[in-house]
């Protein structure tokens, strides 16, 4: 992520490459209108986005990083969208979530990028509040039965953990077994482009 030089709005480059695929997913599986809260929003980028592109959603973003915070805040300040709603800090592994109650919530990029102990909050505190036919969405890359889907995602993976040894691409099969274990399954894989895919899990 870099920084915009004039005010806090952070960027990530991957934003623009997958916010479409990450749309069209989405109008898919979310409910026609509700509350959706967004779990590790990073820059704000998707939160503007699918914000404005989801205008019968009203879009609750989050992150635990108060650089991201300043920076999602940021962003919003440069549309005026009545459904973005202003930032909340929300570290995932920090139980129970200090946050109300949503129709949908949606993890971009986080799982692989924090220790697993945050995937299995994440499991925990949606699988105790998810609603028949609520949605949780993951979207990143993932291996299968042990197996990194490209050669990108290998090297990836063997960067994130020699950045923090907690960090690294997960398996679906773990995500299936925490899935379970929570009163969630994986409805639907879609295949994304770069090698990265979307979960939506349902109860
Ligand atoms: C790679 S960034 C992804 C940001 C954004 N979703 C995107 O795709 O551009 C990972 C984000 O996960 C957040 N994160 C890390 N650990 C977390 C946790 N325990 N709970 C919630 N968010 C966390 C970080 O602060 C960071 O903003």
């Amino acid at each position: 992520m870099s920084q915009n030089l004039f005010d806090q709005r952070l960027s990530s480059p991957a934003v623009a490459r997958n916010r479409d695929a990450i749309l069209a997913v989405l109008r898919d599986v979310l409910p026609q209108q509700g509350k959706v809260l967004e779990v590790a929003s990073g820059s704000g980028e998707h939160a503007l986005y699918l914000a404005r592109h989801l205008p019968a959603i009203l879009w609750q973003p989050s992150d635990p990083n108060p650089q991201a915070l300043a920076s999602i805040a940021a962003w919003r300040k440069t549309e005026p969208l009545d459904n973005l709603l202003e930032p909340v800090q929300l570290d995932a592994t920090l139980r129970p979530w200090p946050v109300g109650d949503f129709d949908a919530r949606v993890c971009i990029n986080m799982i692989h990028i924090a220790p697993w102990e945050a995937a299995q909050a994440l499991f925990v505190e949606v699988g105790k509040v998810l609603e028949e036919g609520g949605v949780l969405y993951l979207y990143g890359p993932f291996k299968r039965d042990g197996q990194h889907t490209a050669a990108s995602n290998a090297a990836f993976d063997e960067d994130l953990r020699r950045r923090d040894p907690r960090w690294g691409v997960r398996d679906l099969s773990d995500i299936a077994a925490l899935a379970q274990e929570n009163t969630l399954r994986i409805e639907r894989i879609v295949e994304m482009p770069a090698n990265n895919l979307s979960l939506v899990l349902r109860k």
